[in-house]
């Protein structure tokens, strides 16, 4: 089908756009009535996460309610370790708990699983990733995404959030061999499940890779950026995005990866990065989540300046990491509405 809006793949492969593109991480979720709406008539989140018909319905709301130049299918990184044989539960207003994690060598054949189909699984996301498009009609792209093989480690070690997942962290000394292992295993599966994503209908991928901040850059590297690497080159199909959220040492080692898009999160200044990779990426981001709890004018204010501070065409407009529950989605609006309403310079 082809798309009445392609400005956000045509920025992600450093094309001529007419405007930067714009869209939220976390868009499809609390901070819409409707969302709640639908949500609150269910047993739960993953009810939602594995019903396709209201995964589709919750993943077009922003495109019709805000205005958002691109979906992302609704879905959560954690259906990845529940694919593999560990199950997690969302805890209303606590976050993901497992009931169990992985401690040993022993648990991997039987928590940490390969072998299995992906449509068998997960289809539930291809299916929904289906039906969302032929409910867009090709109106906007389509995001799929997974979780980063490190973030997943986190949670499938810790069991829950935590502030240092001293855990995960713990396993790197402790026992390399089997982080090693289960990073493995989770790069393996997270490859063919966004290739079936692709396959079901994704117009492009992001990597989600939420507590990269967490480690030191030695071990980043080795137990973070190179399994990412190892993703990055086999998804050739639709333009790639890497988010590794508070890493800014990770960015330089990320330009030089098969990725089109590289998020910033709002620690990171826009123009140091741009020295740093210059124009072979776009660069998605990176308004402070925070910032959108101001003022409406102050909103638009904070906006345009960072809209000012892009020096290329290879952006795509973004906050810094995910919109926050609670924010009012008339800011949400003005947010869209400046991006979509600036002259761009370069
Ligand atoms: O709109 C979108 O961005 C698509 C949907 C999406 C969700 N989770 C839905 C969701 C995406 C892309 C994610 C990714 C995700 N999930 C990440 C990476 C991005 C990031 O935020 O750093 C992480 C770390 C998770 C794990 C996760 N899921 C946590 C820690 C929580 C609890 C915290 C919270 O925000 O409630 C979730 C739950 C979750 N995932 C919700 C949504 C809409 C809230 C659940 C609800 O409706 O009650």
């Amino acid at each position: 089908m082809n798309l009445k809006n392609d400005l956000i793949l045509r920025a992600a492969r450093g094309e001529e756009i007419e405007r930067y593109p714009v869209w939220l991480m976390r868009q499809a979720g609390r901070i819409l009535p409707e969302y709640r709406a639908v949500r609150s008539s269910l047993t739960g989140f993953k009810e939602l996460v594995e019903t396709p018909a209201l995964a589709a319905e919750v993943t077009i709301q922003p495109v019709d309610l805000l205005g958002v130049d691109a979906a992302i299918i609704f879905s959560d990184i954690l259906v990845v370790p529940e694919a593999m044989g560990l199950t997690y539960e969302m805890v209303e207003q606590k976050g993901p708990f497992f009931p169990k994690t992985i401690k040993s060598e022993d648990d991997l054949v039987k928590y940490a699983q390969v072998d299995f189909d992906i449509e068998d699984r997960l289809g539930y996301v291809t299916e929904a990733i289906r039906i969302t498009n032929k409910e867009l009609g090709g109106c906007v792209p389509l995001i799929g995404f997974a979780g980063a093989p490190w973030t997943i480690f986190c949670y499938m070690i810790e069991g829950q959030g935590s502030k240092t997942f001293a855990k995960a962290r713990k396993v790197l000394y402790t026992n390399p061999a089997l982080a090693h292992d289960l990073l493995q295993r989770i790069t393996d599966v997270t490859i063919r499940y966004l290739k079936a994503q692709v396959k079901a209908g994704a117009h492009m991928l992001q990597v989600f890779d939420s507590w990269a901040g967490i480690l030191g850059q030695e071990q980043y590297e080795e137990f973070g950026l190179k399994y990412i690497d190892k993703i990055a080159q086999e998804i050739n199909e639709v333009p790639i995005t890497i988010f590794a959220k508070g890493a800014f040492r990770a960015i330089e080692p990320i330009a030089k990866m098969s990725c089109n898009t590289i998020g910033l999160d709002w620690n990171m200044s826009v123009q140091e990065v741009r020295k740093l990779v210059g124009e072979a990426k776009t660069l998605q981001g990176n308004l402070d989540p925070c910032a959108l709890y101001s003022s409406h004018n102050e909103v638009e204010r904070l906006t345009k300046n960072m809209l000012n501070s892009f020096e290329s065409k290879r952006h795509i407009v973004n906050l810094g990491h995910g919109v926050y529950p609670d924010i009012n989605p008339d800011k949400v609006r003005t947010f869209i509405e400046t991006v979509k309403n600036y002259e761009r310079k370069n």
